[in-house]
């Protein structure tokens, strides 16, 4: 059961540490940094979850503008990224919950499609996407890098299924 006072929000500044989930994602915070940065534009958006006992439960990122435009054009399509719930709060409907809210928001500003990329390994997300109406629309070779917390380039090769929802 999702908890009762779950509260679903956008990431401020002050929150961008609790992303980093004790040290678990600290090579992350450059990018964290970046679309929080993105999210001052209007280009991305950032949503988190807490409980009044747990300052950081999960969180989603969207983005609405890309240069790679078959991912987030600006105005029609959307790309779903970074979405994690942490172990504990895992399958209490959370997730769901994060994702209904985010789709609603995209919705109103009038976006018409959501893609996101899922690790083709990870069998239970796929499952979870297709509960909520994702559908595959074809593989992805998964390519992307990042900076880390101590300016070290990584490239990283996860193979991919695209996916992607008409929003309503
Ligand atoms: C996928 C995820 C975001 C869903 O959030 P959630 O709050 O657990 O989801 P809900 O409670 O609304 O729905 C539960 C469903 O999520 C999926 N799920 C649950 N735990 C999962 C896990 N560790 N990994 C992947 N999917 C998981 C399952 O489909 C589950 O259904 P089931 O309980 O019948 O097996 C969350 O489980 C998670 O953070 N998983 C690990 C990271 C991940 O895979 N992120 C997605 C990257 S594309």
């Amino acid at each position: 059961m999702i908890p009762q006072d779950l509260h679903i929000r956008k990431v401020k500044f002050a929150d961008l540490p609790l992303l980093e989930w004790d040290g678990e994602f600290l090579h992350f915070r450059k990018l964290y940094e970046n679309v929080y940065q993105r999210t001052l534009k209007h280009r991305a958006v950032m949503w988190m979850a807490d409980t009044k006992a747990e300052a950081l439960v999960g969180q989603l990122f969207i983005q609405l503008n890309s240069r790679r435009t078959d991912l987030a054009d600006g105005s029609f399509r959307a790309y779903l990224f970074g979405f994690r719930i942490k172990p504990a709060f895992q399958s209490l409907g959370i997730g769901g919950a994060m994702l209904a809210k985010a789709e609603r928001e995209l919705a109103q500003k009038h976006f018409r499609r959501i893609c996101l990329n899922v690790v083709r390994t990870n069998e239970r997300a796929r499952v979870f996407y297709e509960r909520h109406g994702y559908r595959i629309i074809g593989p992805d070779p998964g390519l992307w890098h990042y900076e880390d917390n101590e300016g070290v380039w990584h490239d990283l090769e996860e193979p991919a299924w695209r996916m992607e929802k008409e929003l309503k």
